[in-house]
């Protein structure tokens, strides 16, 4: 369980890094989030800066929940945590990998990935529900 959750966080990492080199390709300075439209049709870069900063943005958005039910529901299923935070991982993965293409429909199949926090969810009750019983 362990592992996996300093795996997710490394991944997590690699994720700002990845934007960083999105936004150097693409030359949009700082404070700036995102591209501005008007620049988009010249350079194909903005729009994937765009992709890239939405992928981290989405999955950051996730992390808190996705790490917190991983590890309160190793703690009593530690096989089913770390195999279905195993599963969002490879979710994550095949999600920003068709984000950052600058497609943004081909994220969607990594998408499926977040269904797997549901097992984390059932495996948190039963922890609480075995601490309190
Ligand atoms: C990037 O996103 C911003 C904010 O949503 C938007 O205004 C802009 O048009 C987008 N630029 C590109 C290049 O897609």
């Amino acid at each position: 369980v362990l592992a996996t959750a300093l795996t997710s966080v490394i991944y997590l990492a690699s994720l700002s890094i990845k934007v960083g080199s999105a936004r150097k390709a693409a030359g949009v300075p700082y404070p700036y989030a995102y591209a501005e439209k008007a620049e988009a049709e010249k350079d194909p870069k903005k729009n994937i800066f765009n992709c890239t900063q939405r992928a981290h943005q989405n999955t950051l958005e996730f992390f808190p929940i996705y790490i917190t039910l991983l590890l309160m529901g190793g703690i009593s299923h530690p096989i089913i945590a770390t195999s279905s935070g195993a599963a969002w991982l490879i979710g994550r993965f095949i999600y920003v990998s068709g984000y950052t293409t600058g497609q943004p429909a081909k994220r969607i199949p990594g998408a499926a990935g977040q269904l797997s926090l549901l097992a984390n969810l059932a495996a948190s009750f039963h922890t609480v529900y075995r601490l309190l019983a």
